[in-house]
């Protein structure tokens, strides 16, 4: 019997031996990518502050505190944005549906997410989100770029993924632990987490700003308007007495072209404020009066980024303008702002032309916002 259990106790400590070698092993290769990455770039690893170049003619852009911008968050930033690897089919990144050259939109009425599942409402361009302070979304549901860059990856019809696989894929990464010990100067890759994602893809949003187009230009003295993106200039903004009214500038107020209200523009035909197929902005304040109001979309870059408005039903600029000189549908929330105007074929074509004054072409081709892995 004594000699059994002698034989048993032995085998045991074979075991433990042999475990606590696996486990050595183990936690060597754990941390093998950051220690390497230690030995070649020196043990200290703090991240470049970096000094967004904010244009004058903008309001200051607020930075929450514990997310500041660094060049190597934001390029990390850039990674993720572009890697459908987030995705469950590895078939879906964040610039799907946010191209640059679309303004980072996608030009679809309806956005298309992983196995080509529609969504309900169209994708919104990143220009200047990161001055968007009154909520994101079309219904303002979401309160920061930190909060929202959380939801896409567990939406099904958008990336229909997990966190805590993402964050495994992460972690077992060639690459992603070195890049995110250099942001955010973790030790061990277990710090990988849904939060610094965020964080680093909210740091890249932040640079997404577009302040260059032919209105930033004119507005700086560095070009002039034609006589008919003038004229349509006056239009959009009430400024002359002898041309018509349009209303436009109440809400699409510059320099970002949204004063970021939720309104109702009158698109929609119902016959209650009950009735709103999509509620937008009630859905989440419960407040029936809300039903059927959405963000006011920028118009920057608006050349690039039809179809339009949150179901995308206009397909042109054109379409839009004879929306609003009907008036809308009425509803009793409608934004008095939205009435019967008397446009001539004449008006119009200088309003689509002063609209084509805020395309933006060195932001859609900034090399900075461009895919890394295309190059
Ligand atoms: C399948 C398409 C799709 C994918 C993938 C996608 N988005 Fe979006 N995105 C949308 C749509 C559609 C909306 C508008 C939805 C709404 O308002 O309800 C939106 C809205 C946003 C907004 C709000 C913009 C604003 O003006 O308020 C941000 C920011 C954003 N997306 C960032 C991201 C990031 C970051 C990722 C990747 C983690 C991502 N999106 C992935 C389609 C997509
Ligand atoms: C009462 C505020 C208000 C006024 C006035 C107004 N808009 Fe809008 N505009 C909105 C809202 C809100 C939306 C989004 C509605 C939706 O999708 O349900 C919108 C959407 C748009 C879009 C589509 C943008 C996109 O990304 O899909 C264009 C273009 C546009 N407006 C141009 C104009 C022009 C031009 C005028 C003047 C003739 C004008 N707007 C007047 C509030 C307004």
């Amino acid at each position: 019997m004594a000699s059994k259990t002698q034989q048993l106790n032995l085998f045991e400590v074979c075991c433990l031996l042999f475990l606590c070698l696996c486990g050595g092993i183990f936690m060597v290769s754990a941390t093998r990518v950051l220690d390497d990455a230690d030995r070649k770039n020196g043990d200290v690893c703090s991240p470049t502050p970096y000094t967004l170049q904010e244009p004058a003619h903008f309001v200051k852009m607020l930075i929450p505190a514990d997310n500041p911008l660094t060049e190597e968050g934001i390029e990390l930033g850039r990674q993720l944005f572009y890697d459908p690897l987030l995705s469950m089919n590895g078939a879906v990144s964040c610039a799907s549906c946010h191209l640059p050259q679309l303004g980072f939109g996608d030009g679809k009425a309806f956005s298309i997410g992983v196995n080509g599942q529609e969504g309900p409402r169209s994708s919104l361009p990143l220009a200047n989100v990161g001055y968007y302070y009154k909520g994101l979304f079309w219904d303002g549901r979401s309160k920061s770029l930190e909060d929202q860059a959380l939801i896409p990856v567990r939406e099904p019809h958008e990336m229909n993924s997990d966190w805590s696989l993402v964050e495994l894929k992460l972690r077992n990464h060639p690459k992603y632990p070195e890049l995110f010990r250099k942001a955010f100067s973790i030790t061990d890759r277990k710090e990988i987490t849904r939060f610094l994602v965020a964080k680093a893809i909210a740091q890249f949003e932040r640079t997404l700003i577009s302040a260059n187009a032919k209105y930033d230009q004119v507005l700086a003295g560095k070009a002039t308007y034609t006589a008919s993106e003038e004229r349509g200039r006056k239009i959009f903004f009430d400024a002359s007495d002898d041309l018509p009214k349009s209303e436009c500038g109440h809400c699409h107020l510059d320099p970002l072209f949204t004063n970021l209200d939720f309104q109702n523009n009158g698109i929609q035909q119902v016959t209650s404020l009950e009735d709103f197929p999509d509620k937008g902005r009630g859905k989440i304040t419960k407040i029936i009066y809300d039903n059927g109001k959405f963000r006011v979309p920028t118009l920057r870059n608006i050349e690039l980024t039809a179809p339009y408005m949150h179901d995308g039903r206009f397909e042109t600029l054109e379409a839009v303008l004879d929306h609003y000189a009907s008036g809308g549908h009425l509803a009793d929330n409608l934004n008095p702002n939205v009435r019967q105007l008397n446009f001539s074929k004449q008006d119009k074509i200088d309003l689509i032309a002063f609209l084509k004054t805020l395309t933006d072409t060195s932001f859609v081709q900034n090399p900075a916002f461009a895919n890394p892995f295309n190059e």
